[in-house]
């Protein structure tokens, strides 16, 4: 997809404007690296371990969907297990618990962050003492940290590991540290459309040098160190290519750019559509919180129909969407357990995100809000 500037796009993918990634791509062609190996994947990782500090380590992975079912595998989910997941996101935090031959149990978010409710999450977890769920998918939606004291102290005194998908919150803090290294294992997503992309492409995170090579050995089909092909697990084709890291590492030098775009985005909407009593932009909850407002999201004081609105926005050349509709209302779900509270109901009933990437302008912005008001 061309950047089409008749048409103000979510959130598009920027190169560097020095050719970072196109150096570090003719240097994998020039030394002939065309493989699911080798130095850029190498660098990649390192720069996202730099970058992440917390003496994490990084499996560069063929996506973010990709990350998340190795993770479920790694924390040890097998088929008839429950696995606790947030209910408000995309479908990708939790499909791979299907994967696994699992069951998600869907949990709502709280009003303030729209990530899982620590409160839902600790009645679920004691409903079904008898049978203890095997992990707890958390998201940092939107950009936004999750309630992590609270989420990781239920965690320890149950002692269910929490699989975070910061898929959208690279960049992003709570209490100063980095979203993608508070759960027991994180993922990240290099889609097309997030705050820096590989093309496609994703990231496990973990905090010990065992489980990022248990995560490789599954990534690369399992092969047992045996010139013959010997395997005793089944593994998946999950690594990332030498090419698509090449362009990461040329997007690690925008990365601090691209957060910076995006927060002053949000900024000049905030400041542009404030008017209470018809939106509530979305917001940092306090000081603890430290989003990178990967896209803007707004809600509308009164339910409307998103679907038709945003088709009025694309009309107009502005790509808008509803709010995720959460899982538990999905028809593909229909049968899973929900602990819910209808706060993700409403947020989708009520919400869109607006354009919020590195090639949308001051201008751009100022059309946007002209256009949602009108
Ligand atoms: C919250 C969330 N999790 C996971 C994913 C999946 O990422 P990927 O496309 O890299 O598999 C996305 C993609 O948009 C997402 O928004």
């Amino acid at each position: 997809m061309a950047n089409d500037r008749r048409h103000i796009h979510l959130c598009l993918a920027k190169m560097s404007d020095n050719g970072a990634e196109q150096k570090y791509i003719q240097e994998a062609f020039r030394t002939n690296w065309v493989a699911p190996l080798g130095p850029n994947v190498d660098g990649f990782e390192k720069d996202l371990e730099r970058y992440l500090g917390n003496d994490v380590h990084v499996a560069a992975l063929s996506s973010c969907t990709a990350a998340i079912h190795l993770a479920l595998l790694l924390v040890g989910v097998k088929p008839g297990d429950e696995v606790l997941c947030q209910s408000f996101s995309f479908c990708a935090s939790s499909n791979p618990v299907t994967y696994c031959g699992a069951k998600p149990i869907f949990i709502d978010s709280e009003a303030e962050t729209w990530n899982m409710s620590p409160e839902l999450l600790e009645e679920a977890i004691k409903s079904r003492l008898s049978r203890k769920p095997k992990a707890i998918v958390v998201v940092d939606l939107y950009g936004m940290p999750a309630r992590w004291d609270d989420l990781t102290a239920i965690s320890r005194k149950y002692e269910i590991p929490i699989i975070e998908d910061a898929a959208n919150a690279l960049g992003s803090t709570y209490k100063g540290r980095p979203c993608g290294t508070f759960g027991d294992i994180a993922t990240l997503s290099f889609n097309g459309n997030k705050i820096i992309t590989t093309s496609g492409g994703g990231a496990l995170i973990c905090h010990d040098e065992a489980t990022k090579k248990r995560a490789v050995f599954l990534a690369t089909q399992a092969k047992e160190p045996y010139l013959h092909y010997e395997h005793e697990a089944i593994g998946f084709n999950y690594r990332m290519s030498n090419i698509s890291a090449g362009i990461g590492r040329g997007q690690m030098t925008v990365l601090d750019k691209h957060i910076a775009h995006h927060k002053h985005v949000h900024e000049l909407y905030s400041s542009l559509l404030d008017n209470p009593g018809i939106f509530r932009v979305s917001t940092n909850p306090s000081s603890d919180f430290n989003s990178n407002f990967w896209l803007t999201t707004i809600l509308f004081k009164h339910p409307l129909d998103t679907e038709a609105f945003c088709l009025q926005l694309d009309k107009a050349g502005i790509e808008a969407r509803p709010l995720w509709k959460p899982m538990h209302l999905q028809p593909v779900y229909k049968n899973a357990p929900a602990f819910t509270n209808g706060v993700s109901e409403n947020l989708y009933n009520t919400g869109i995100c607006l354009p919020s990437g590195p090639w949308v302008t001051d201008e751009d912005v100022r059309f946007i809000v002209d256009t949602v008001l009108r």
